[in-house]
């Protein structure tokens, strides 16, 4: 009797409480994992001041929940910041934004102490790059940026939403790129953040996972 995938995120969104500072601001990421946490969070609510968030979406179930939710420059540094991944490597590099919050994602993430990665085992993988990368940029870059990577050898496309641009929390448009192999996901997220015109490429190097908590059949594993 294998847990289904929702199980296994309910599982890390709650084992995730262990890591919430009693008396901090806890840093919130976004998702469908992260939605089981923000859920879990709410039996704390008394013990903390509340969150920052990293999405629209978050914030709007956060304080339906009735945790306080502070804007990142009123708060300064976190104790810690929760946050699924879509793919994550033994080494807590990561792919994010399949919910197209990367940008706030990595803000607050640069805010925390300690990420602690919230995922279910399907996301762990050897090398970065099978999930499609997603990448902000500034509408009026996105031609120039999808050339960009198919010089790397890239195939880069705008997400659409009802037929249009999907356009962010940030007023931007998301391309995701697949053909491409992050075998040094640091020298890579530096390269692409250097390119005019994209806001936030999705590898989380530079802001990698300290703590994994993997939802397995098994159980929760916690990789370091
Ligand atoms: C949001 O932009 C992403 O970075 C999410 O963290 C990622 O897509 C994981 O989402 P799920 O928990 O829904 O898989």
């Amino acid at each position: 009797n294998a847990l289904t995938q929702d199980e296994l995120k309910t599982l890390v969104g709650q084992a995730a409480l262990a890591y919430v500072v009693p008396g901090e601001i806890v840093g919130v990421g976004t998702g469908s994992t992260v939605n089981k946490f923000i859920e879990a969070l709410a039996s704390m609510k008394d013990r903390i001041p509340g969150a920052v968030s990293s999405s629209v979406a978050s914030t709007e179930r956060l304080r339906a929940l009735g945790i306080p939710v502070f804007d990142a420059n009123e708060v300064g540094e976190l104790a810690v910041y929760i946050d699924g991944a879509d793919e994550i490597d033994g080494r807590g590099f990561m792919v994010k934004g399949g919910g197209a919050a990367l940008t706030r994602e990595k803000i607050v993430a640069a805010e925390a102490r300690r990420f602690v990665c919230i995922a279910d085992e399907s996301k762990l993988v050897a090398t970065l790059g099978a999930f499609p990368l997603p990448v902000e940029v500034i509408p009026m870059a996105t031609q120039r940026v999808v050339r960009q990577f198919a010089a790397l050898g890239g195939v880069a496309r705008v997400r659409l939403k009802d037929g249009v641009p999907l356009v962010t929390d940030n007023g931007q448009h998301i391309v995701d790129v697949t053909g491409l192999s992050l075998t040094d996901p640091l020298a890579f997220e530096s390269e692409v953040n250097q390119w005019p015109g994209v806001v936030t490429v999705g590898v989380f190097a530079h802001q990698k996972a300290q703590v994994c908590l993997l939802g397995t059949s098994g159980g929760v594993k916690t990789l370091k």
